[in-house]
């Protein structure tokens, strides 16, 4: 029986690196719909779920994406909600791509850092740097959440803090050299998550500093990490340990497409942030 993903996308148009990476992932027939809702998601739920036997669904799946993570969560939620009993399908949820690189990204850490850190993250208000706080602070991390205004950080650690109510949550405002200086001097690891093509942290700055690990996620020239380079994985500069976006890049794609086969293993998997962290672990267990 052939392998069928519908791909929901929150966009008007479904993400073709969503579609390659489901496809490559051993996907046989990919069905993409976009600008998805809460709403018109529940119809494209009951044409997936009424269609085959129960023990056939696991030959069914759902991703959904999507640039705007509350969005794709909202449609997530509308998904999940539509099951009922045996009637349901796997669902992998990756909008923007936010929970297969924060999951990369925070593997890196973890094969570096010892616990508690702490870990300042760059950008930490964006996708993939909040979904990386909230991963390094259910993996024991103290996390500073870095962000040019303070209140947004500060949105993070809140929200952060229903899922994770032990988390050590500290927002850290940005906004000048020497509040910058001051931050990275006080972390064992940084892992910039800032938009593309923005230089978040220069180098004489993370020079100066004791920190043991820098993770670059922005693949965009200017590193966002200045003096690391995109295809650093593991690579020592300066005596720092240096990832570049590609250097994580690899094991985020390696995460995405282990999370759309474990989609076709069963049918009432939900893979969110703290799942999709699961099988990086596994991968790296594997040898993978
Ligand atoms: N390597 C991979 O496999 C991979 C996969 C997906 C994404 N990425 C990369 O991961 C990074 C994060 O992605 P994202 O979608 O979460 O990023 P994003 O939403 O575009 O930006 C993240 C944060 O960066 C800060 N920011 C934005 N513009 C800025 C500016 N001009 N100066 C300083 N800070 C600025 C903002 O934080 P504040 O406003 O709070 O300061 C924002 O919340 C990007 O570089 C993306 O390209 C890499």
């Amino acid at each position: 029986m052939r392998k069928i993903l519908l791909q929901l996308d929150t966009d008007s148009l479904p993400s073709s690196f969503d579609a390659i990476t489901a496809l490559d992932a051993g996907a046989d027939v990919l069905l993409p719909y976009g600008n998805v809702t809460p709403e018109n998601a529940v119809g494209l739920v009951h044409g997936a779920i009424f269609t085959r036997a129960p023990d056939q669904l696991h030959h069914t799946a759902i991703f959904i994406g999507g640039s705007d993570v509350a969005a794709a969560e909202a449609v997530a939620q509308a998904v999940t909600k539509a099951f009922f009993g045996p009637m349901r399908v796997s669902v992998v949820l990756d909008p923007n791509g936010s929970n297969t690189t924060a999951a990369a990204a925070v593997l890196a850490v973890v094969r570096h850092v010892a616990r508690p850190g702490p870990v300042l993250v760059l950008g930490g208000t964006g996708p993939v740097g909040s979904r990386a706080v909230r991963l390094l602070a259910r993996q024991g991390y103290a996390v500073r959440v870095g962000s040019r205004l303070l209140e947004r950080a500060q949105r993070v650690v809140e929200a952060v803090l229903l899922q994770v109510p032990e988390a050590e949550l500290q927002p850290v405002e940005l906004s000048g050299a020497e509040a910058l200086a001051k931050a990275v001097s006080e972390v064992r690891a940084v892992l910039a998550a800032g938009a593309a093509g923005v230089q978040l942290l220069p180098q004489p700055v993370w020079q100066a500093a004791p920190v043991e690990l820098l993770v670059d996620l922005n693949a965009v020239p200017p590193a966002g990490i200045q003096g690391v380079q995109a295809t650093d994985k593991a690579t020592v500069r300066e005596g720092k340990i240096c990832y570049g976006a590609v250097g994580v890049g690899g094991t985020k794609m390696q995460i995405h497409r282990r999370a759309i086969a474990r989609a076709f293993e069963q049918n009432d998997l939900v893979l969110d942030a703290e799942q999709i962290y699961e099988l990086g672990e596994q991968l790296g267990q594997s040898g993978s």
